[in-house]
């Protein structure tokens, strides 16, 4: 997610925007840009791609007085992450200057309305047109800038955060929100302004949090103003900050990693967004519909990924045989590197990242693209090297995950991909008009259902301390859960150290069973699918030989709930959306038994978020 910081008072702006931008680094971004208004009355605007610390270089050299100012941190959504892109953006005439967190959804109509008015755009970004809008207001109605902001928003459509400076009036600045956070912090004759609390809190305790549809008129020795885009002045509600720094950044979560699986909802509806239509009747992944052909044409796609990617990949094999009819492999980036495959002519190659940047998936691309295939990319980071070495592909769009241990990457890959097949199979008839208008909008409703589970999350703390000594994990599912019991094994070996192996549950009699005992834990995924009764079968044989069965059923089962020692309901979903549901009380249950073990949940030992060396 992107950052804002401001700050208007009587100390040097500089230092202050700078570390609230450190401050707002967690959040994960690709390009920083810092305004102020200088002593002299120049509004100066240094921005780069890369980090704080580019930015601070390359603003070493620069005339960086002046009292108030606006700084930015930005997570590219739309548009590559370059000098260009990056925030804050100045109007036209260079007189104003403004930072944007959010996504204007009208902003090319908008462009085109002041290109025919004789503007031009320095960037393809959507919040440049907001302060070119303002400008233009200013100029053809002589407004003062508040009046400006306010009729310029009435033209808006999306979700922004914004702040803006202007040369000519180094004692103000304004801001707005609508769906993106926006704080006011208040001090001793100087005011703060940031996403969240963590660049205002060493400062001040006093804090004034926006709400949608109000502009804060911040003014040098003036009490804070708040207005409606009607100008009705509204009273600002000023509360008293009870967080530390560390539990900011955080949201209030104890870690990232319980902040990105709470995220889940809204990292889904945030993946969904524009890809499925309102109504839940279509889906359309525009990088399969832009290379219709090569998908139409494709003899067999192949999936390559590591880690948690991989199980994601999995589950992408199991959904595009299904519905799309067409020949999948999924392979470890690692092996398919080096074993000298087989690529063919017409062969498509996904790759699924969710940094962007793991080494041997990139070098599996590489090998790919250099024998032909076209490469379809799956990645979270925008403008990241994987992405950037692919044909085509789509983003997941879940924001920045920080918790090495990967929650909502992975629910968010699954959905990208069952896009992607839904998408695929319509194009090429392979499923029927009922069936596909099902899936569309049981995929639509999973953010909710997981709001449900995340409902019973005490349950699953509590269930977790029972089995905070357990040295072994098995967990077992079948069909699409196979691959959600794999996932669920890595979550908890890679957090709690606890040795974990996921297998596919037909499998056990096969050997694993002999490592069936009272000591070991069994987590098997039984969710009421097509193969609900074998599953069944496979716990009955785990209960003969006296392990311990913790199963995550569909709500209402009475079957498994008769047979296991303890149950986990999810709710009903579509059978090949169920590991969105199921994969969601197995992050939990790692979580907890790992905190409950005193592990470091975010940073696990011996791990690193990205890998990006072989
Ligand atoms: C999963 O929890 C781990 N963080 C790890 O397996 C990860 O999924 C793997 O390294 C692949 O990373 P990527 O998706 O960024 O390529």
């Amino acid at each position: 997610m992107c950052g804002i910081v401001g700050y208007l008072g009587g100390r040097d702006a500089y230092p202050v925007l700078i570390k609230g931008l450190h401050r707002l680094e967690y959040r994960g971004y690709d390009s920083a840009g810092i305004a102020m208004v200088s002593a002299s009355g120049e509004l100066n605007l240094y921005k780069s791609k890369g980090k704080v610390a580019d930015l601070e270089r390359f603003a070493e050299s620069k005339d960086i007085s002046g009292t108030i100012g606006i700084a930015h941190t930005r997570w590219a959504t739309h548009g590559e992450p370059n000098d260009l892109n990056a925030h804050p953006h100045y109007s036209q005439s260079k007189n104003l200057a403004l930072i944007h967190n959010g996504i204007i959804e009208n902003y090319s109509v908008l462009r085109l309305e002041l290109e025919s008015k004789g503007f031009r755009f320095r960037s393809s970004t959507d919040t440049e047109v907001i302060v070119y809008l303002i400008e233009y207001i200013m100029q053809t109605n002589g407004v003062d800038l508040c009046t400006a902001v306010q009729l310029a928003l009435h033209q808006v459509v999306g979700a922004y955060a914004i702040a803006l400076v202007a040369k000519d009036n180094p004692d103000q600045i304004i801001a707005a929100r609508k769906s993106s956070p926006l704080v006011v912090g208040i001090g001793e004759g100087e005011y703060f302004l940031a996403s969240d609390a963590t660049p205002i809190v060493e400062y001040t305790d006093k804090v004034v949090y926006l709400n949608d549809g109000e502009i804060a008129v911040i003014r040098r020795d003036a009490p804070l103003k708040i207005v409606d885009l009607d100008n009705v002045e509204i009273t600002p509600e000023v509360k008293r900050l009870a967080m530390n720094l560390s539990q900011l950044e955080k949201g209030g979560y104890p870690h990232f990693m319980l902040k990105e699986i709470y995220e889940q909802p809204q990292t889904l509806y945030n993946c969904i967004r524009g890809r499925i239509n309102v109504e839940g009747t279509n889906v359309v992944l525009s990088g399969v519909i832009d290379n219709r052909d090569k998908f139409l044409h494709a003899s067999r796609i192949i999936i390559v990924a590591c880690g948690t990617s991989w199980h994601a990949a999995l589950i992408g094999e199991h959904l595009i045989e299904d519905l799309c009819r067409i020949p999948v492999e999924v392979e470890y980036a690692s092996e398919f590197r080096y074993r000298n495959p087989v690529i063919c002519p017409g062969d498509i190659v996904i790759a699924i990242s969710q940094s962007g940047e793991t080494a041997d998936t990139l070098a599996a691309v590489e090998l790919a693209k250099s024998r032909g295939a076209f490469i379809y990319g799956i990645c979270n980071v925008v403008g990241s090297s994987i992405a950037r070495a692919t044909d085509s592909g789509s983003y997941i769009h879940v924001g920045p995950e920080i918790g090495v241990a990967s929650t909502k990457a992975f629910t968010g890959q699954v959905t990208v991909l069952s896009m992607l097949a839904l998408t695929l199979a319509r194009l090429k008839g392979t499923i029927g008009e009922d069936k596909f208008v099902r899936m569309v909008q049981g995929l639509q409703a999973i953010p909710d259902k997981i709001k449900e589970v995340l409902d019973h999350a005490d349950a699953i703390a509590d269930l977790s301390k029972i089995f905070t000594y357990a040295h072994n994990f098995i967990y077992l599912g079948r069909g699409y859960n196979y691959p959600a019991a794999l996932e669920g094994a890595l979550k908890l070996k890679e957090i709690s150290y606890i040795h974990a192996e996921g297998y596919p549950a037909a499998e056990m009699k096969h050997g694993p069973i002999a490592l069936i005992d009272a000591e070991m834990p069994v987590v098997a995924i039984a969710t009421t699918d097509s193969i609900y009764e074998k599953t069944i079968s496979n716990i009955q044989e785990i209960k003969a030989r006296r392990g311990k069965v913790i199963a995550i059923v569909t709500e209402g089962d009475s079957v498994v709930r008769s047979i296991a020692d303890y149950c986990i309901e999810v709710p009903r979903v579509e059978e090949p959306f169920a590991p969105l549901v199921a994969s969601v009380p197995l992050q939990l249950l790692a979580y907890y038994i790992a905190v409950h073990k005193g592990r470091d949940v975010d940073q696990p030992r011996n791990l690193a978020k990205s890998v990006t060396v072989e």
